[in-house]
């Protein structure tokens, strides 16, 4: 991968300005290493309205566009952000792949593992990095619970739950979400099943049973998992967009682990529990708002900030990101899996996925 001088802003576009592109928007833009040059949407009222938001606040808009080649013809720059849903990424990472433009794509990486594989392949090809926008492993929460266990606070892990169950209505700001077959483990599940390989490495293998609750919706809203990692950890991961609780714990995940010295748990509220050897410990691990950022939305708008970061980094320094289109092929393999598992009703080996 080229180096970038560290001296020198890369220069952004960025493509898909629906609803979570906002956070995009405002993470570049505050981004220290980054000047963000254009924006895209096929509708480009949207792209326009995105260009005003950074207008508005005095500064150099960035230049609208309706067609993502024309934009990288136009502005030659250093990076794509792509911000579209999972439908479009082959192509659009495509054209940035014969552009030899540098790319990062939103989850889920495409609808299935065989396109996955196909887009890593264009990527290699072309020698673009080319990084998956997985930006759970990047809150700052997870940051500090990694970092606990990383210092052995409960010894060596042993057992685990991840847990993302809320009634959030989802539906209200991605309504095309009611239409998609494969939902709440290709949504949402893909984020825990990364965090439990970012904190728990590779899985062997996994048992998962998808539940539909709501009505008129395509997919399923509710999976739980059991993930056997090759290190030894066992994981139970559980996701919903289903769950009636008060107060509701969006955004957070939240987290059990044991470990062979004690235990740790990520509690509702950021707090990190953790029952070590020399007794009981509470400590805060809330995420830090950005300036731009809502309070409810906080945890998500820092975590784009970091994984937006880390990419930056990676270009800068020409080492591959950690959530590499490579690295995520494997949290692809097992949302694949697990509908396997589900459909089958039995243990799914990832070897033979
Ligand atoms: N990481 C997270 O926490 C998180 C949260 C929400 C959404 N997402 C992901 O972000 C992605 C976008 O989701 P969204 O809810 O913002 O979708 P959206 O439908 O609101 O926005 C997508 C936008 O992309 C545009 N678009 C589609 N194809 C295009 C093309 N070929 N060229 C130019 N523009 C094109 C559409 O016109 C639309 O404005 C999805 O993959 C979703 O899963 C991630």
């Amino acid at each position: 991968m080229a180096q970038a001088g560290a001296d020198r802003k890369l220069r952004v576009v960025m493509v898909g300005c629906g609803f979570f592109a906002r956070n995009h928007l405002m993470a570049w833009h505050h981004l220290e290493g980054a000047e963000l040059v254009g924006v895209c949407d096929l509708d480009k009222s949207r792209a326009a309205a995105f260009a005003g938001l950074i207008a508005q606040a005095g500064n150099t808009p960035p230049a609208v566009f309706d067609d993502l080649a024309g934009m990288l013809d136009a502005l030659r720059p250093d990076l794509v952000d792509v911000v579209t849903t999972m439908e479009s990424h082959e192509a659009l990472v495509g054209i940035c792949a014969r552009k030899g433009v540098a790319t990062i794509c939103q989850k889920p990486f495409a609808p299935d593992l065989a396109a996955v594989r196909r887009i890593v392949a264009l990527a290699e090809q072309a020698g673009i990095p080319l990084m998956i926008h997985e930006n759970f492993r990047f809150q700052g929460p997870m940051v500090q619970l990694r970092q606990a266990l990383d210092q052995g606070v409960i010894g060596t892990p042993v057992a685990a739950r991840l847990s993302w169950r809320c009634g959030f209505d989802v539906f209200k700001g991605q309504p095309y979400l009611a239409k998609v077959e494969r939902l709440v483990l290709l949504d949402l599940v893909i984020h825990l099943f990364d965090l439990a390989r970012f904190l728990f490495g590779d899985v062997d293998r996994i048992l998962a049973r998808t539940q539909k609750v709501r009505p008129g919706i395509a997919g399923e809203d509710g999976a739980v998992c059991l993930l056997e990692h090759g290190g030894g950890v066992v994981s139970e991961v559980l996701g919903s967009y289903h769950t009636r609780i008060d107060p509701d714990p969006f955004p957070e995940t939240l987290i059990r682990v044991d470990g062979t010295k004690g235990h740790l748990e990520v509690r509702q509220g950021y707090q990190l529990v953790i029952h070590g050897p020399d007794g009981v410990t509470h400590r805060s691990i809330a995420p830090v708002a950005p300036d731009w950022g809502d309070p409810v939305w906080a945890m998500v708008q820092e975590s784009v900030l970091n994984t937006q970061a880390h990419f930056l980094e990676a270009i800068r320094t020409g080492q591959e990101a950690a959530t590499s289109a490579q690295d995520n092929e494997k949290t692809f393999a097992l949302v694949e899996a697990a509908y396997r598992s589900s459909a089958e009703g039995r243990w799914v080996d990832l070897a033979t996925v």
